[in-house]
């Protein structure tokens, strides 16, 4: 199993402090009662039907994403300023949201988790200030945000208050884009326009079955289009994370999905100005794996997992696999190399082959972009026989999102690692991290083919009206089924033996350590979007 993989905390008993306090002021009772107020949240009741949808509350929630007891709580005290709709009487310290700083592996992070048993988690003004509290606060820091989602959108009593709450949000999470890393786990609904800040965010875990997201229900879906559909069909974990890619990974409960929370967290770095941290590794792991050698099939159209490769590469269990549903003809994740992150990004040929498509573009794309944001080198991994073909991609305009992947790499100045096992062909060879693309480190195993196209279709192209077109494959092949062809041209830097790949890796990484590159300057570039 390659996920990394920690046993299930139970949920600890959630403690209170205020019950300490003597009471011998009516001020400190006063005080008492309100933490009280924030703690309990919507009440018993509410919490015993959040638990019976299968969902941990706001505070359980946190209490698992944190290390035990490093939770510090901010704007408890925090309440509504609506008058409308009767609100004035019903107003819950806290305000539906519990916001502040904690520790995940004992780093800081800063946190906000919607606390549905206060009128359903809803976005009111005041809710979004001490959102923005914590954000602003994280940015200064530099420290990771993680956002708890569990809301039925914005407050619908106060109007256009709580819209500017949510623009406030949607303006800072792009602020912080590319500052300090954003992390959203869907806990619940999510609907409107308050899907913006999740999707504006760098990673998304959805809960199955309990977290939707759409930006009209299912109700308006059928009043304006007269298509009845269900919510999890909508917005489900199923239809983001496979069909449309807005969310990452799905998990089946909300102690597996903060468990992992805190998993990928442990490859990040802090923030933009911080490098990952370095964690111990299996010094016992060999630099050299002899099942490397045998792993490429001798009928080149046979496929192999590229997971396997992978896992024989990285440090043992380190590979936190980002959207493996979404668009799995490539794999993206993080993994450590002698303790050190990586962002890995690999074609899949158990998967059409491995070939690029947009959706593949588009995932490796994002991917790449955190990670040269964030300083964490990339190791690309190539068995592409191009992008994929026909009217579909075309339609759906394989050159513009293609052209994310290009123009992905082309920017990233992070160091660059590239081993290319088998087929390297076309456009697809010069996008996957080539040498032309300022690739630091290009090697090939001697299984690679690099090459225009692929012989059958080369043939027919130049030698369409001439006879025997075996033995002219045959030459084509001789000629381009090679790496020396490359390496000849110092488009390779070496061919290696596939078994001294994780050596090889390693010792390029710690030299790249001090890799400088920078870009002309400018405002922003103009990414084909
Ligand atoms: C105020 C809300 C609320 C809201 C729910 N509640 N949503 N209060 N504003 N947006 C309250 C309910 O009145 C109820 O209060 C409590 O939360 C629990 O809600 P229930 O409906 O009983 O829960 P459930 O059956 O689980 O249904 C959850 C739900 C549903 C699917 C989220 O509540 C719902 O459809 N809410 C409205 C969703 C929505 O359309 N929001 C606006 C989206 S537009 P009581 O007191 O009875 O317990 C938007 C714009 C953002 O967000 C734009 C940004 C640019």
């Amino acid at each position: 199993m390659l996920k990394t993989f920690t046993r299930l905390q139970a949920v600890p008993a959630l403690k209170r402090p205020y019950y300490r306090w003597s009471s011998t002021s009516t001020s400190l009772d006063r005080i008492n009662a309100k933490r009280k107020e924030a703690h309990d949240g919507g009440g018993q009741k509410k919490i015993d039907a959040q638990h019976a949808k299968g969902k941990l509350t706001a505070r359980e929630r946190l209490a698992l994403l944190l290390d035990e007891g490093t939770f510090r709580e901010t704007d408890a005290f925090v309440e509504h300023t609506c008058t409308d709709f009767g609100m004035a009487e019903k107003s819950i310290a806290g305000d539906g949201v519990v916001t502040g700083q904690g520790r995940v592996h004992g780093r800081p992070v800063f946190v906000y988790s919607q606390d549905f048993t206060v009128f359903g988690g809803s976005l009111s003004q005041t809710n979004a200030r001490k959102i923005l509290k914590v954000m602003n606060q994280a940015m200064q820091v530099g420290a990771p945000i993680v956002a708890l989602q569990d809301s039925g959108g914005a407050r619908i009593q106060e109007g256009v208050d709580s819209l500017e709450g949510y623009s406030a949000i949607f303006q800072q999470n792009t602020l912080a884009s590319g500052v300090v890393p954003q992390l959203s786990i869907m806990m619940g609904p999510c609907a409107g326009g308050a899907v913006y800040s999740p999707a504006l965010t760098d990673f998304t875990f959805m809960v199955r079955n309990t977290s939707h997201m759409f930006v009209t229900g299912p109700d308006v879906v059928k009043a304006v289009t007269n298509e009845s559909v269900t919510q999890e069909r909508l917005g489900g974990s199923k239809t983001h994370t496979r069909t449309s890619g807005v969310a990452h990974n799905a998990y089946d409960n909300d102690m597996e999905a903060l468990q992992n929370m805190r998993d990928l967290l442990d490859y990040l770095p802090l923030s933009n100005r911080e490098k990952a941290p370095v964690r111990a590794y299996a010094e016992d792991q060999p630099g050299e794996d002899e099942a490397l050698d045998t792993v490429i099939p001798t009928d080149p159209s046979v496929a192999y997992d590229m997971r396997e490769v992978i896992r024989r590469i990285v440090d043992r269990h380190s590979f936190f696999e980002i959207a493996p549903e979404f668009a799995p003809n490539i794999l993206v994740g993080f993994s450590r190399l002698a303790g050190r992150t990586v962002g890995m990004v690999a074609n899949q040929p158990m998967v059409s082959s491995g070939a690029l498509d947009i959706d593949a573009s588009v995932k490796a794309a994002r991917f790449i972009r955190f990670c040269d944001a964030f300083n964490i080198p990339l190791v690309t991994l190539v068995d592409v026989p191009g992008f994929l073909p026909g009217t579909a991609q075309e339609d759906g305009g394989i050159i513009r999102h293609g052209a994310k992947l290009v123009y992905a790499y082309s920017e990233a100045t992070v160091p660059k690692l590239t081993v290319i096992t088998r087929k390297a062909y076309g456009g697809a060879y010069i996008v996957m991290s080539s040498k032309h693309m300022r690739g630091d480190y290009n090697v090939a195993w001697p299984s690679a083919e690099i090459a225009v196209m692929g012989a059958a279709g080369a043939v027919e192209i130049i030698f369409r009206h001439h006879p025997g077109k075996e033995a002219l494959q045959q030459e084509y092949k001789d000629k381009f089924t090679t790496p020396l062809a490359a390496a000849r041209r110092g488009y390779l830097d070496d061919i290696i033996e596939p078994r001294t790949t994780r050596s090889r890796l390693i010792e390029q990484l710690a030299l790249l350590e001090t890799k400088q590159q920078q870009n002309p300057w400018k405002k922003h570039g103009c990414m084909p979007l």
